[in-house]
């Protein structure tokens, strides 16, 4: 695999590196969409249960949905383009990851430096005090969970129709005007705001890198644009650049 020299140069270790994933990331890992057909669970849509509308008529039904979800992810393990971000963040002393998954398997290959930006599906949050506990078990010993004040959690993830969290995204594009290279792997850009994020980052004057199966609408704007796997582009990336310092 070819990095030019100005690709090389984007990763010097004094500058500030923020990483952008999506769905694509875990893809290798098998983590499946839940857009596609094997994305169906009774005959529902995630657009159907996936909302707030959904949980206060039926936390139950929401609740077993995502257990069945969790019982999926909890399977997969994080794959070579995972691991690879995880030791950029060992590698560069100014390092962020904006991930829009909610799988948690950054944190899983060692990713700490991170803003899940659309939530995480090993956390809930208490409907009451706003309180995120984070629970590992699957399938969970009681459905719908309850926190220990005796309010219901909820799933801490981002539903159809919500805001991100303001302070999360406060967080996000104060990382996106400041960084010198912006790396966007296994997302279609589409989804806002963070498909603005890229956009930002070039007129704020960043090196923008994109790593993805397919041409996307960033392809374009970025300074270089790798069209393959994740999992096989960021690993050789990586040994590029740890061979150049
Ligand atoms: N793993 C998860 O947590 C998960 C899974 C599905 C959807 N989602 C949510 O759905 C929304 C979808 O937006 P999105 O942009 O993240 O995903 P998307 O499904 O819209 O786009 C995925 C992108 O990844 C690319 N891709 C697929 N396999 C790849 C690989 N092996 N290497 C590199 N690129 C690859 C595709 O070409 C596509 O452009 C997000 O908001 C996300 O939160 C999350
Ligand atoms: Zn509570």
């Amino acid at each position: 695999m070819e990095f030019s020299a100005s690709i090389i140069a984007a990763f010097d270790p004094a500058k500030k590196i923020v990483v952008l994933t999506g769905a694509g990331i875990s893809a290798e890992s098998g983590v499946p969409t839940f857009r596609g057909e094997d994305g169906l669970w009774r005959r529902y849509r995630a657009e159907e249960l996936a909302t707030l509308a959904a949980f206060e008529a039926n936390p139950q039904l929401v609740w077993e949905w995502y257990d069945w979800r969790r019982g999926i992810i909890g399977k997969a393990e994080p794959n070579p383009g995972h691991k690879a971000i995880a030791e950029m963040e060992q590698i560069f002393p100014y390092f962020s990851l904006i991930t829009q998954n909610v799988d948690g398997l950054h944190r899983r290959a060692g990713t700490t430096r991170l803003i899940e930006i659309h939530g995480n599906l090993w956390q809930g949050r208490c409907v009451r005090e706003g309180r995120v506990h984070e629970d590992y078990r699957c399938p969970l010993p009681e459905i719908p969970p309850m926190c220990t004040c005796g309010a219901l959690l909820r799933p801490h993830v981002v539903w159809f129709g919500e805001s991100l969290d303001q302070g999360d995204l406060a967080r996000a594009y104060g990382l996106i005007e400041e960084c010198d290279l912006l790396l966007v792997v296994g997302t279609s850009a589409v989804v806002q705001p963070v498909a603005s994020f890229p956009l930002m980052a070039k007129q704020a004057g960043a090196f923008v890198l994109e790593v993805n199966m397919e041409p996307t609408p960033l392809s374009s704007l970025a300074d270089a644009s790798f069209h393959g796997k994740a999992g096989e582009v960021l690993p050789a990336l990586l040994q590029k650049i740890k061979g150049h310092r």
